[in-house]
Order: structure tokens, then C-alpha cells, then sequence
């Protein structure tokens, strides 16, 4: 069955990939952590269980951290990744980019040393943003450390993958095997209504019992745009008494029918709205329907690279 989980991306730091006019919000750490345990409090209430985050969120981890210490809920489920630091240091307007990709083994030993303050709550542990010019799949030493940190822990070891070479990236991941076994279970990956590229690799994964992690559903927020598809979702929208952003998640959860997928929701009114998506199912015809907006994978990937951090 799929569910929703909630990721930290746009809660544990001042600025983010963003589409919508700007909001004047009060963008002081104190208030992030407000809200983030707002929102994390909201998931847990509406029965979410699953939260993502990553050193790179800012404050990501450590909100979660703490919010867990606090809480003390015994069915939650998280998942965190290394390779990528955050330098924008809460630093608004920083220039140039926010988060810095390193896939050395120096970075995972540094990164774990504080993720695993998220144990035990902490189940899958993914390489950030794994890409062939990183060259983390043919990094011994580094596949070799998570191998062991799996044993020793047992999490699941994944990786999220972003941009146009996701499936190749996926099947490349999914063959690697260590000691006659795979080693990565889980995979975390973009799959909404305008990039559709990973579609056959992503059910022939869960097919063979993988973990599948879907990111970015509603395309970082794209969905909300004036395009070619609005005028279906607003129809939807209207049939279901949802929003645009329920049936875009719906979309991602009866398309592809993975295990999570994510809510990027900036605001506890946000993840509500996110959250109408478990409510209702799309037909099979409302299903084939919207898997015509998708777009050429290259075009989609072009598009995201300028959207502005604010
Ligand atoms: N591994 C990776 O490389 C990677 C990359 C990206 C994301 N992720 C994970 O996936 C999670 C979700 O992805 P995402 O946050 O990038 O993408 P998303 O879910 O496609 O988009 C989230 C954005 O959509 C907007 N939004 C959501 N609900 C809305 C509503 N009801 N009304 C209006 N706007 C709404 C918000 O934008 P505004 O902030 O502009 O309001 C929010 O920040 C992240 O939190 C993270 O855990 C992983």
C-alpha cells in the first residue's frame, strides 16, 4: 500500500526552489523550528509516519531530532541521506548555491557521525543525488562503508536520483551487489505528472520488492502553473472537492503505486491540502488522462534547473 510521507526540504532552511509569488514570512530560525514542529505534529496527528530529511535541509535533522526527542512516538519511521552540505548558512539571499555535493568517504563518515543520532528511528540511509559524473557507484570504499553501516544497523541503504539519466542511474544502482546480495533496497526518485521517464525502471523495481521513494510529485510546486494539463486537474479538483496538489499526488501514488510518496508541503495548510490525496482514487481512464502531461524528459530537467531559490 502507498502512503504519504512528509520530507524537510522546504522546513529546515530559510530558502528553497520556489514558484509561487513571494509570501513575506518570518524567515528567523525560531520560527522555522515553530514551524516545522507545527507541521510535524500536523503529519503525525493525520497519521503520516514516514519523514524524510538530509544534512543539506539546514536545520532538517535536527528539527526532526528533536521533535522525535519530544514526542517520543513510537511508530515513526525516518529516512536521511549524505553527500551533499548545506553552505548558505541561513544566510538569505546567499548567492550561488545553497548546497554543496561531495561523494567522498571522508563526507559519509563525517554526515553519519550526526545522522545517526536519528537512530533507531532512522530505516533508510541514501547517497544524496547519486549521478555517473559523481562516480559514487564506482567508489569501493564508499559502497563498502555502507555496506557495513547496514549490517551494523540495519538500515536499508538507498539512493535518491535526480535529472534526465534517473534511469539509467536506477538500473545501474539496482544490479550493484555486494557479497552476492544487492545492496541498495531503496530508491528515492522524481516521478510526477510532467516527468514520467523512470516509469517502466521504477515498476520492474518494485516488482522485485524494492523500496520505492517518490520526490517532488508535485513538481516542486510546477503543478500550480498555467499549463496545457491545468484545465484537466481543475476538472479533477472539482470532481474529488480537492486541490490541484491532491490530485497531482494522487497521480504519482495510482500511476506508479510506490511505497511513499513525499509531501513537500512548506506550511501545516499546505500539507492538509497535500494530505486530501489519500481520500479518493483515480479511475483508470483519469489515470491514462493524466499521463498525457508529460513532457520530454530533457525539457522538464532544463525547466527545473532555473527555478530560483527563495
Ligand atoms: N533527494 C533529492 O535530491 C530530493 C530533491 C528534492 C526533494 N526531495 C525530497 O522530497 C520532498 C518533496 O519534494 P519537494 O519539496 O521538492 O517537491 P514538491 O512536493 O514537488 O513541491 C513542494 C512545494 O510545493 C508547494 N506546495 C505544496 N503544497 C501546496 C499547496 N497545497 N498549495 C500551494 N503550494 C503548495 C510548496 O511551494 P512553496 O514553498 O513555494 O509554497 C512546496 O515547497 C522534499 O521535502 C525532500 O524530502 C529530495
Amino acid at each position: 500500500m502507498c502512503t504519504i510521507g512528509l520530507g524537510l526540504a522546504a522546513l529546515g532552511r530559510p530558502e528553497y526552489l520556489n514558484i509561487r509569488s513571494a509570501v513575506s514570512i518570518d524567515k528567523s530560525e525560531a520560527a522555522f523550528k515553530e514551524n516545522a514542529f507545527l507541521v510535524l505534529d500536523k503529519a503525525y496527528a493525520c497519521g503520516v509516519r514516514f519523514f524524510d530529511t538530509a544534512p543539506s535541509y539546514g536545520k532538517g535533522e535536527s528539527f526532526l531530532q528533536e521533535w522525535n526527542a519530544s514526542r517520543k512516538h513510537a511508530d515513526v519511521v525516518f529516512s536521511s541521506k549524505w553527500g551533499y552540505t548545506y553552505v548558505a548558512n541561513w544566510k538569505l539571499g546567499f548567492l550561488g548555491p545553497h548546497e554543496v555535493k561531495e561523494h567522498s568517504l571522508q563526507k559519509l563518515k563525517e554526515q553519519w557521525q550526526v545522522t545517526q543520532d536519528l537512530l533507531p528511528k532512522l530505516k533508510v540511509y541514501q547517497i544524496h543525488s547519486a549521478t555517473f559524473e559523481s562516480a559514487v557507484l564506482q567508489n569501493t570504499a564508499v559502497l563498502q562503508h555502507l555496506f557495513q553501516l547496514k549490517k551494523e544497523f540495519g538500515l536499508q541503504i538507498g539512493l535518491t536520483v535526480s535529472g534526465p539519466r534517473q534511469k539509467e542511474l536506477l538500473l545501474e544502482a539496482s544490479e550493484l551487489c555486494l557479497e552476492n546480495a544487492p545492496l541498495f533496497d531503496s530508491f528515492q526518485v522524481t516521478y510526477n505528472l510532467f516527468e514520467q521517464a523512470a516509469f517502466e525502471v521504477l515498476k520492474q523495481l518494485k516488482g522485485a520488492g524494492r523500496f520505492l521513494i517518490v520526490k517532488e510529485g508535485l513538481a516542486n510546486g510546477r503543478v500550480f502553473l498555467p499549463t496545457k494539463t491545468r484545465k484537466t486537474l481543475e476538472g479533477l479538483a472539482l470532481k474529488y472537492q480537492v486541490g490541484i496538489d491532491a490530485i497531482a499526488l494522487r497521480f504519482c501514488m495510482d500511476a506508479l503505486g510506490p511505497n511513499v510518496v513525499l509531501s513537500g508541503a512548506a506550511s501545516a495548510a499546505q500539507l492538509t491540502q497535500n494530505l486530501c490525496a489519500l481520500n479518493f482514487q483515480l479511475t483508470p481512464s483519469e489515470i491514462e488522462q493524466l499521463k498525457g502531461a508529460k513532457m520530454p524528459t530533457e525539457t522538464y530537467w532544463h525547466e527545473r534547473s532555473r527555478l530560483p531559490w527563495g
